[in-house]
């Protein structure tokens, strides 16, 4: 059996952001998992092999392990475990028992649970930092989580990882467990600085790169009408116009896609008008937010113009926080918040409806930041002796 590449299982894989970034670091994914049709067409649509498109709580171990033996290994080859288990429906009373067999129980016991009877020497689990903070006295779930890890034999740490500092053009916060069987947790150093004037100046003794900012990510990308519009392929217009844009479209040929957004009624379009770049829904006057039906949950980030010299905000659920871009009068285009998620503009993300790709590509892990974390697990599992020797270098 060749063991040149370490092997990955992928579990809640969405669109494949945390396997294009484990690939682009040398992993093979093994198995991946996700029960969402639009999610499993995007990730057949990007890599060579199909997820097991199922309920996680509805599979055992044993049918991830089948795939896995199928694909030529053994369970004693997989290497890591990985996933981000959703906390929507996530339910404290569900953690009493504790136990995965409870028919109310949630989404991180079943990926825990897979991760005991597979026991890979590595496991990283991804969530919103406020998971860090959920349950009883502030924190109870993230106890549980790293007592269950604890108790398996892992080594676990958890830390919360910014985006930007692995260049993506993006201000996103998850946090990261990381578990080890022998060693110390593998986190990835920073390559790049943090935003802001003061942060770009520290780089250049520090020797990390400046921020990757909106403007740098995206300018390039072919206007697009006010209020809306674009189709699911289109051409490009222009040159990349920085290192970024040309990292994004090498591999390729002139045909862009998904560069297409929701189209907005007249009257919201007038809402974008007055909002400049920085600027929010506090910006638009009383008289054109009258009819605004969502207005008790209208925080900082509705009608939020992203700024073209700094990284974007989140992009989480930029369509129904109507996210503009920094200069037209227009919510986000599905390939520009992919741009942001730093997935290559050959990365192509499938559904009939607009709103599924909308979600997918906000939903993943940025690809930069999860080739970051692989590229360190890459170094660890190399320096255990987990890989054979010559085999081939991080590509991270
Ligand atoms: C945050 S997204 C994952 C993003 C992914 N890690 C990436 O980097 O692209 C969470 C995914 O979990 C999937 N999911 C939620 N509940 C599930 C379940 N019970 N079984 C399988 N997949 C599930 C959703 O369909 C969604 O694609």
């Amino acid at each position: 059996m060749n063991r040149n590449r370490p092997v990955a299982v992928d579990l809640f894989c969405g669109p494949g952001g945390i396997s294009t970034g484990f690939r682009n670091a040398g992993f093979d994914i093994a198995v991946a998992v996700d029960y969402d049709e639009a999610a499993v067409q995007t990730y057949e649509a990007n890599h060579e092999q199909s997820p097991l498109h199922a309920d996680i709580r509805e599979i055992d171990t044993e049918d991830v392990l089948r795939i896995v033996r199928k694909e030529g290994y053994e369970r004693e080859d997989v290497d890591i475990v990985v996933g981000g288990p959703p906390c929507k429906g996530f339910s404290l009373a569900n953690m009493q028992t504790r136990s995965p067999d409870n028919p109310m129980n949630n989404l991180f016991m079943h990926f825990l649970k897979i991760v005991r009877e597979i026991s890979p020497p590595v496991v990283v689990m991804e969530n919103v930092p406020g998971l860090l903070s959920m349950g009883k006295n502030e924190g109870e779930i993230k106890d549980i989580i790293v007592e269950e890890l604890r108790e398996m034999g892992y080594t676990i740490q958890y830390r919360i990882l910014k985006a930007e500092r692995f260049g993506v053009p993006q201000a996103r916060r998850r946090v990261f467990f990381i578990g080890v069987l022998e060693g110390k947790p593998p986190f990835p150093s920073p390559t790049h600085t943090e935003a802001g004037r003061q942060a770009t100046l520290t780089a250049l003794t520090d020797e990390l790169s400046p921020v990757v900012t909106v403007g740098g990510a995206i300018f390039d990308l072919p206007e697009l009408p006010t209020g809306g519009g674009g189709s699911e392929v289109m051409e490009y217009d222009t040159s990349p116009h920085s290192d970024y844009a040309s990292e994004m479209r090498a591999n390729v040929d002139e045909t862009l896609y998904n560069h297409e957004t929701t189209i907005n009624r007249e009257n919201t379009v007038k809402r974008f008008e007055h909002v400049p770049q920085g600027g929010n829904w506090e910006n638009i006057p009383p008289e054109l937010m009258e009819n605004y039906t969502d207005r008790s949950r209208t925080h900082g980030h509705i009608y939020y113009r992203l700024e073209e010299d700094e990284p974007a905000l989140t992009i989480a659920n930029f369509r129904k926080s109507m996210m503009l871009h920094p200069t037209q009068d227009r919510l986000l285009s599905v390939r520009e918040a992919a741009r942001l998620q730093s997935f290559p503009d050959v990365y192509r993300f499938v559904s009939s409806r607009i709103s599924d790709k909308q979600q997918m590509v906000g939903d993943a892990v940025p690809v930069k930041l999860a080739e970051a974390i692989g590229g360190a697990v890459y170094d660890h599992l190399k320096a255990r002796g987990y890989l054979e020797p010559g085999t081939q270098e991080s590509l991270s």
